[in-house]
């Protein structure tokens, strides 16, 4: 079966084809336009201007896609139908939704969190995969830009949600204390390039440590920005300050996640711990999670399919069809900003 994945919901557009057979799927297409360079000069994502970029890509990506492959032999589309920004996801809606009144096909519509989670079971290669299986339960953990969600999942349709954030997600935390030390967006990769060459830690705040699996990182985003301004009253800011302030930051982060994961691996008998979503990019993290549970089986995504793409979205409406997701007609897509 031929799906062709759809993925608005930030400022990532894709476009993904893919091929699938069973347990098998082919990569054979995999289009993205990053928009980073447009919402740069504001700090971050401008929803509006997402949109407008996406109106703009989706076409253009289509159009590589269809260069060697006649789209009327799609079986279905698949569409990230949320959580993301509204004006974005409106834009990819109005695309997805003349395509398939236009191929006269149905879409699948994907949540944008279970295209993440699915993408641990693909490798980012050309030719026949097969797809990987994991053993239940596994500890899942969701990391972006947008959300930092904390599952119990017992198989991939019977899961619980232990936590979520109560304010900022991960990434987010990483973006603003970036945008603050005057990085680029996004600031996750900027802070990791920066943190390498950290050789002071700075002691920073873990808001509600013991409060369950909950998250909050805001109380944590206020204490760095505070830092930042007094060690600016007294000094100018050097690489050296900016390098320690980068792995203080994403160190204390990373060890807030990985200290609910430890308590969640002794509340409940696991397999597995599944780690996915933008911030899973980051190789510091991974080293951590590693070493802090050698025996553990990790699942990370490829660092190119831990962020946002078409065919995580693509792959993901295989795998929700294949567990009897209805997909529907264009016009009863709907689109869902939060989860
Ligand atoms: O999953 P994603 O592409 O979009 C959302 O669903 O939000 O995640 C984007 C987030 C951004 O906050 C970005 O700074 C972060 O992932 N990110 C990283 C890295 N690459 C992307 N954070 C830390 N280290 C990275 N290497
Ligand atoms: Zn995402």
């Amino acid at each position: 079966m031929f799906i062709l994945g759809i993925e608005t919901t930030c400022d990532e557009t894709g476009v993904a084809l893919i091929q699938t057979q069973e347990k098998k799927i082919r990569i054979l297409k995999n289009e993205l336009a990053s928009q980073y360079k447009i919402h740069r000069s504001y700090g971050g994502v401008v929803p509006i201007l997402a949109a407008r970029e996406h109106k703009k890509n989706l076409p253009i990506l289509l159009k590589n896609i269809k260069k060697n492959f006649d789209l009327r032999k799609i079986d279905y589309l698949a569409f990230s139908v949320g959580p993301g920004l509204l004006p974005a996801l409106v834009s990819g809606k109005e695309f997805v939704q003349n395509l398939a009144k236009k191929l006269n096909k149905l879409i699948i519509p994907v949540d944008h969190l279970s295209a993440h989670w699915y993408s641990v079971l693909i490798k980012n290669k050309e030719g026949w995969q097969k797809i990987k299986e994991i053993e239940f339960p596994v500890l899942v953990l969701i990391v972006s830009g947008g959300h930092t969600n904390l599952y119990l999942f017992k198989s991939w349709k019977e899961r619980r949600k232990l936590g979520e954030t109560l304010d900022d997600a991960a990434g987010e935390v990483l973006d603003k204390c970036a945008r603050a030390l005057g990085l680029p967006y996004p600031g996750g990769p900027e802070i990791e390039k920066k943190a390498k060459r950290a050789k002071n830690f700075f002691s920073l705040p873990k808001p509600i440590l013991e409060r369950g699996y909950q998250f909050s990182f805001a109380g944590l985003k206020t204490a760095f920005i505070d830092l930042l301004t007094e060690i600016k009253k007294y000094n100018k800011l050097d690489e050296q300050t900016i390098a320690d302030l980068s792995g203080s930051l994403q160190k204390t982060i990373f060890e807030i996640l990985i200290y609910k994961l430890k308590k969640a691996k002794e509340n409940f008998k696991t397999k597995g711990i599944i780690i996915s979503g933008g911030v899973s990019a980051n190789k510091t993290l991974r080293k951590m999670v590693k070493k802090y549970f050698p025996k553990e089986k990790i699942y990370f995504p490829e660092v190119k399919l831990s962020t946002d793409n078409g065919l995580n979205i693509a792959f993901a409406g295989y795998l929700l069809l294949k567990d009897g997701l209805k997909p529907l007609p264009p016009e009863k897509i709907d689109v869902y900003p939060r989860s």
